[in-house]
């Protein structure tokens, strides 16, 4: 079946979902357009692999509705499975197989015949960069050559609609670059992507909009821009070792811009959103020098995932972990 004109690709309206008493899923509502990358930002445990377990008809919701590529996933759930592909959090790759052994295999359970089969298996291999390792088992892969295998298993059948759990988690900066060059040729290929990811960067890379789960539901949505524009620009952050001069350090820091600097009192360390970059640190080391104040660890980092959390809820992902993290309140 075709997709209707201007439907979304993926939506999904109020899901729910319990595992005994504790509550996954409180209701996440979910849209993508057609040919389109949704982001879905969440820390560990905020209900990203529940949502596309849903999506891709292996749970079942306790209420809220979901369709694929126009079809519901409860009610139709052969159907939504012929328009997707999965690529689960865990690569999925028989070890003892070929890299080419591993994609054949997908394309026959699929129903392809021997030549086709064989002649997919080739170009997926050829696409995803694996031609030189495509006749070795895929036990003797790197982390990042498995997640580009599993990728191209998920595009076996050509799905209008991809949904990756976290493709570089666990990944060097290579197999990640790697691994997001690969998806943003599938993007180009027209195909709807629904990625989860524990990574501002990523999402911004990626995806055209971004909903950021926490609880088992979307506590914002938007655009990359739209959300750093809520979230603010790099970080700076540097030490002040002695701690009489960790008032006037914060004075400032805090006249750099409208941003209220944060300090981690156990290790003296402050944090200032920064909306100029490197700029902003040049002026601010000068003035430092100026008041003869000697800094520690300078640095200079685009906003994490942490950072997020801290812009869009007025707390840190998790309690326990920024526990340490004072306001400026704190500096005495
Ligand atoms: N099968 C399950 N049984 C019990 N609890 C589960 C199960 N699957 C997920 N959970 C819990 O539901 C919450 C959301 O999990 P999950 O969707 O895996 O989060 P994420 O993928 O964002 O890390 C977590 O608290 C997790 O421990
Ligand atoms: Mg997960």
């Amino acid at each position: 079946m075709t997709q209707r004109h201007n439907e979304p690709a993926i939506r999904a309206e109020g899901l729910t979902k319990s595992f005994g008493d504790k509550q996954a899923l409180t209701g996440v509502d979910l849209e993508a357009a057609p040919g389109t990358v949704l982001g879905v930002l969440g820390p560990n445990g905020a209900g990203k692999t529940t949502t596309v377990r849903v999506l891709s008809t292996l749970l079942r919701a306790d209420s809220g509705q979901a369709w694929v590529a126009g079809h519901d996933v409860h009610r139709e759930p052969e159907n939504v499975r012929r328009h997707l592909g999965l690529s689960g959090q865990y690569a999925a790759v028989d070890e003892k197989l070929t890299g080419r052994e591993n994609l054949y295999l997908v394309a026959r359970l699929y129903g392809m015949g021997r030549h086709a089969a064989r002649r997919r298996a080739a170009q997926l291999l050829d696409s995803f960069n694996l031609q030189e390792a495509a006749d070795r088992r895929s036990g003797t892969y790197s982390g990042g050559m498995r997640r580009r295998l599993d990728l191209a298993g998920a595009l076996v059948a050509r799905p209008a609609v991809v949904v990756l759990d976290e493709p570089t988690t666990g990944l060097d900066p290579r197999g990640r670059a790697d691994t997001w060059a690969s998806i943003q040729e599938l993007v180009a290929a027209g195909t709807t992507v629904l990625l989860t990811t524990q990574y501002l960067e990523e999402a911004d890379q990626l995806a055209d909009t971004i909903a950021v789960i926490e609880g088992g539901r979307v506590i914002a949505r938007g655009t990359a821009a739209q959300l750093k524009a809520r979230v603010g620009g790099e970080r700076l952050s540097l030490t002040v070792p002695e701690p009489h001069l960790r008032t006037p350090a914060a004075e400032i820091l805090g006249a750099l811009g409208p941003h209220v600097p944060v300090f981690d009192a156990r290790t003296g360390r402050f944090t200032v959103t920064t909306d100029h970059g490197a700029e902003s640190l040049e002026y601010a080391l000068g003035c430092l020098r100026t008041a003869s104040i000697a800094v520690r660890d300078v640095g200079l980092a685009p906003p994490t995932l942490d950072d997020v959390f801290l812009a869009l809820t007025g707390r840190p992902q998790t309690a326990g972990e920024g526990a340490a993290v004072q306001p400026m309140e704190g500096v005495r």
